[in-house]
């Protein structure tokens, strides 16, 4: 545990010099110089089925009631993220089905209805990829391959309209832990961030006490979110992950999903750090 930490605070330490933004206000907003908008345009395109995203509790294609509670969750992570200069974000959870690729989802799409941002969206929960499942993409190419170097970022990439771009994965991966902390994993990002220009980078994440690929990768990002499932996540998971999250990353906020009773009705999504 040691010798991972103490990587992750030199990686970061390195990472961070040139992340270090005069004006991190100005970074978030979308200029798109042509080299970039050329990038844009070569991703091939999917469009998203609104029934299916509705069935899967994706709610943030419009905005409507039950967007709302994910647009307010969108509005404060952008502000914090605007003010320290933060632009990738990973959604994280103490175990699965907290509900982290359905938020990841939701937030996707409610920052895609921000114009002047552009959001990438990867699915690096690789021992069970869900993410397409849940935006109704069938088939979707499998961006675990880019990670590997064994095939070329943008063509492992979809877009959704002119802003959203999605890396996916439709079949999990073995060794998926040791891939994530593969050097090659860092250049092939930083190559995708670098072409794109994403004004946020979210990351849907392996829970965390399943494994240690979330651990290992969190030198990779600026700020973590971490997902919990009311009435269900021992209080003692959620403590434990959110320290350790503490001691590698920034805590961006721990979303409290699946609340029965809340004033608004039907879900809830509390947020707080
Ligand atoms: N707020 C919610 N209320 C009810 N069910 C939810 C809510 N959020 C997610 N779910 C459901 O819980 C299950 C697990 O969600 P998922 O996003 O796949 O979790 P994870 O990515 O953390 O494993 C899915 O069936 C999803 O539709
Ligand atoms: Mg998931």
């Amino acid at each position: 545990m040691e010798k991972i930490q103490s990587a992750i605070a030199k990686a970061r330490a390195s990472r961070q010099a040139p992340r270090n933004l005069s004006d991190p206000a100005a970074k978030l907003t979308r200029v798109t110089p042509p080299a970039v908008q050329e990038a844009w345009d070569g991703i091939e395109a999917v469009t998203l089925n609104p029934r299916e995203l509705q069935r899967n509790r994706v709610f943030t294609l419009n905005a409507c009631d039950q967007s709302t509670s994910f647009d307010m969750l969108r509005t404060r992570m952008l502000r914090q993220m605007r003010a320290e200069g933060w632009r990738r974000v990973a959604v994280t959870s103490p175990d699965q089905g907290c509900g982290k690729s359905t938020i990841t989802a939701n937030l996707a799409l409610s920052l895609a209805r921000q114009a002047d941002l552009r959001t990438l969206v990867i699915d690096l929960d690789l021992r069970l990829p869900a993410l397409a499942r849940v935006l109704g993409i069938a088939n979707p190419p499998q961006f675990s391959e880019a990670l590997a170097g064994d095939a070329a970022p943008e063509e492992r990439l979809r877009r959704v309209g002119d802003n959203l771009c999605l890396a996916l994965n439709g079949a999990a991966v073995r060794g998926s832990a040791e891939l994530l902390q593969r050097a090659e994993v860092a250049h092939v990002l930083d190559r995708i961030e670098r072409a794109l220009a994403p004004s946020v980078t979210l990351f849907d994440m392996p829970p965390m006490l399943r494994g240690d690929d979330t651990l290992a990768f969190l030198d990779k990002v600026d700020c973590a979110m971490l997902v919990v499932e009311a009435e269900v996540t021992p209080v003692a998971d959620v403590d434990r992950c959110e320290q350790e999250l503490g001691q590698n990353t920034n805590v961006l906020g721990v979303v409290l999903n699946k609340l029965r009773h809340t004033e608004s009705g039907s879900y809830g999504y509390g947020y707080g750090s």
